[in-house]
């Protein structure tokens, strides 16, 4: 008689073992991805499956009620203290008796796949680097001498085939308190290097270990640093914020602020001092709003310029001030958080940093490769990043360039007068009448237009507070499609636009967008101070863009994604109207929200993609856009709204 057949769903695998064989053994043995942190112990619970019963014509079986062993006591006790969910077993407890098939729920999976918001992005498969082990520990004896970390590494060896774990200081001065504590049973956290170094023993707890792991990936931008705090085992973001970068007050952007370090010797060290504190700040933030302990925290994921790159870093930023603009390195880093003075999480918490791709074009256009995959693509599609320095990506599956435009923080709301980051309060959707010259707007945290009678109720207490990114890109081509600002971008008179919102300011003119007389918040108009910062900065971006497009050799690409650290996703019409894109059908314009942070998460959560991406960045030719003369040419073209020559002829339609 032939052995018990398995089939395991959804995988299909499908093997023959010898009847007593329980179902976790069957699933190692044929690959399929079934979780364990205890190791059979039944104590765990991650090894949950579901068996199906009754006739399956598909697989040529019948499964039998009796085709698993029935509840042997370990899994009577799981269910009598914790409750198993209806038809489900323990998957290290249960014994195939007779042909079976057997599902492995979403939840048991190692590699569980954690859909992406957008419809048109791949799920990230987790694969974290750092993963719990629950060890059985041989108790010492003076007969047969070893220490006590030396007998842990034995059990990991012996039990989970895990070879040659390593351990800081810190952690042995914990282990044998801890390791009795736990009567010889601890739960590990061992960190997988992925590069082949040696694991790395980062967290011990005695018994099992049940509260989670969770990561950090981190976007470091020139003005906004935005940090999601991700559940290691299923991808989840536990908690998301941001806060301005510190460093602004040494240089609004990049260029400023290594010529501070210029003229202020030692004026690094203030940047990297004030960078770092400000993420050991929003990292205990995180963790206060996920409402779990800072200890958990085990790991970050960090995206950023290569300017930020250096100050995070702690190494002088000036050689990147000047040609040829050299990094003082370009690998990705693997390195403790300790090191990097960020203390407020687990002291032996790990830092990966994505590779920067040149002396311009850093790491964080590396993540934003990572998410939006541009060798991937068919068509040819031009990715830009917008931020105080826009990351921008062309191409498709033959060829990626890369470079990144000095936009300033105009897009992020600073250098604008009322402007403000993304956050509840800020202006970011606006509408103007062409007829009237009214404005209507929303802001983030509503649904609510405010010409809605329920807009101040909507918008509580806090009430309007400033005008974001998103906001102020809105306005500006709003007001030029109102008629109230011309292609060269000068703000029309009361008389020649016929509002009473257009009020002087000097020698210019000023859109008042609201009046700042109700209680709503205060006076918010777009300045032609305002208008000129955007002008400035969609110039670069344009430029950028049509740099690379000569670059390629083309006149037009097939579609664009827009990314940044927005509150809310840029509309692509009025990216068109105002020029900060080249023309392109409008269905053509995604938004992929912050691109860069999702990157950032993507090599947070698997580590197969940490090293995709540092092969990736090799071949992406970058692009120098600060000594390439027709940047200027281009940068002056794009000056005027849209553009002084480049047709449109899809904002016609
Ligand atoms: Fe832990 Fe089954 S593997 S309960």
């Amino acid at each position: 008689e032939q052995d018990p057949l398995v089939i395991f769903t959804p995988s299909g695998k499908r093997g023959r073992f010898p009847a007593g064989t329980p179902v976790l053994q069957a699933a190692r043995a044929l690959g399929v991805d079934l979780d364990s942190v205890c190791g059979g112990r039944g104590i765990c619970s991650k090894c949950q499956i579901t068996p199906s019963f009754g006739d399956f014509s598909k697989y040529g079986v019948t499964v039998h009620e009796d085709a698993l062993s029935e509840w042997n006591s370990v899994e009577q006790r799981y269910d009598d203290k914790r409750g198993l969910k209806p038809g489900r077993r323990l998957g290290c407890q249960a014994q195939v008796l007779r042909d079976v098939i057997i599902d492995v729920p979403a939840e048991s999976q190692v590699h569980k796949q954690v859909i992406r918001k957008r419809a048109d992005t791949r799920a990230i498969v987790m694969d974290p680097a750092t993963r719990l082990y629950f060890v059985e520990v041989l108790e010492p004896d003076m007969h047969e001498p070893s220490g006590d970390f030396e007998r842990v590494a034995s059990a990991l060896e012996e039990q989970w085939e895990i070879k040659g774990l390593t351990a800081d200081l810190s952690l042995m001065a914990k282990l044998q308190p801890v390791l009795r504590k736990g009567k010889w049973q601890v739960t590990l956290a061992v960190h997988h290097d992925h590069t082949g170094a040696a694991p790395r023993l980062l967290e011990v707890w005695p018994g099992l270990h049940e509260s989670g792991l969770y990561g950090l990936a981190i976007d470091l931008g020139s003005t906004t640093i935005a940090a999601h705090l991700t559940d290691l085992e299923t991808g989840e973001v536990k908690a998301a914020s941001g806060l301005m970068n510190p460093q602004i007050r040494f240089g609004e952007d990049l260029m400023s602020r290594v010529s501070y370090v210029m003229m202020n010797p030692g004026g690094d060290k203030e940047m990297t001092r004030a960078v770092r504190e400000a993420l050991s700040q929003l990292a205990k933030e995180l963790a206060a709003e996920a409402d779990i302990s800072p200890d958990l925290i085990v790991e970050a994921v960090v995206v950023c310029n290569p300017v930020m790159h250096h100050l995070f870093l702690g190494i002088d930023p000036v050689e990147l001030g000047q040609a040829p603009f050299a990094l003082a390195t370009s690998s990705s880093m693997s390195l403790a958080m300790a090191e990097l003075d960020i203390t407020s999480i687990n002291p032996r918490a790990r830092c990966y940093i994505l590779p920067c791709i040149a002396g311009h074009v850093g790491a964080d256009a590396a993540a934003v490769a990572l998410s939006e995959a541009p060798e991937k693509s068919e068509d040819l599609v031009l990715i830009i990043d917008v931020g105080t320095n826009a990351e921008i990506l062309l191409g498709n599956t033959k060829r990626v360039l890369a470079c990144s435009s000095p936009t300033g923080p105009a897009f992020e709301g600073a250098q604008i007068s009322s402007g403000q980051r993304a956050a509840p309060g800020a202006i970011e959707r606006v509408e103007i009448n062409p007829e009237t010259k009214e404005p209507r707007f929303r802001v983030i945290g509503s649904e609510i237009w405010s010409d809605d009678p329920a807009f101040a109720q909507a918008i509580g207490t806090s009430g309007i507070t400033g005008i974001c990114g998103s906001g102020i890109i809105e306005a500006v081509a709003e007001m030029r499609m109102a008629g109230l600002l011309d292609p060269s971008g000068l703000i029309g008179s009361a008389a020649q636009t016929g509002t009473a919102r257009s009020v002087p300011e000097g020698r210019t003119h000023s859109y008042v967008l609201h009046d700042g007389t109700s209680e709503n918040g205060p006076l918010i108009s777009v300045t032609q101070g305002d208008i000129r910062a955007i002008q400035l900065a969609k110039s670069a971006l344009y430029a950028g863009a049509r740099l690379l497009m000569d670059e390629m050799g083309v006149d037009h690409v097939d579609r664009i994604v827009l990314a940044g650290a927005f509150g809310a996703h840029i509309s692509s019409k009025h990216a068109m109207v105002l020029g900060m894109i080249p023309d392109a059908p409008l269905d053509k314009v995604s938004s992929a929200g912050n691109a860069a942070g999702t990157g950032a998460r993507i090599a947070l959560c698997n580590i197969a993609a940490r090293k995709a991406i540092e092969a990736n960045v090799s071949k992406i030719t970058k692009v120098e856009t600060a000594i390439a003369p027709a940047f200027q040419e281009h940068f002056v073209s794009a000056n005027a709204i849209p553009h002084a020559t480049d047709p449109f002829p899809e904002l016609a339609k």
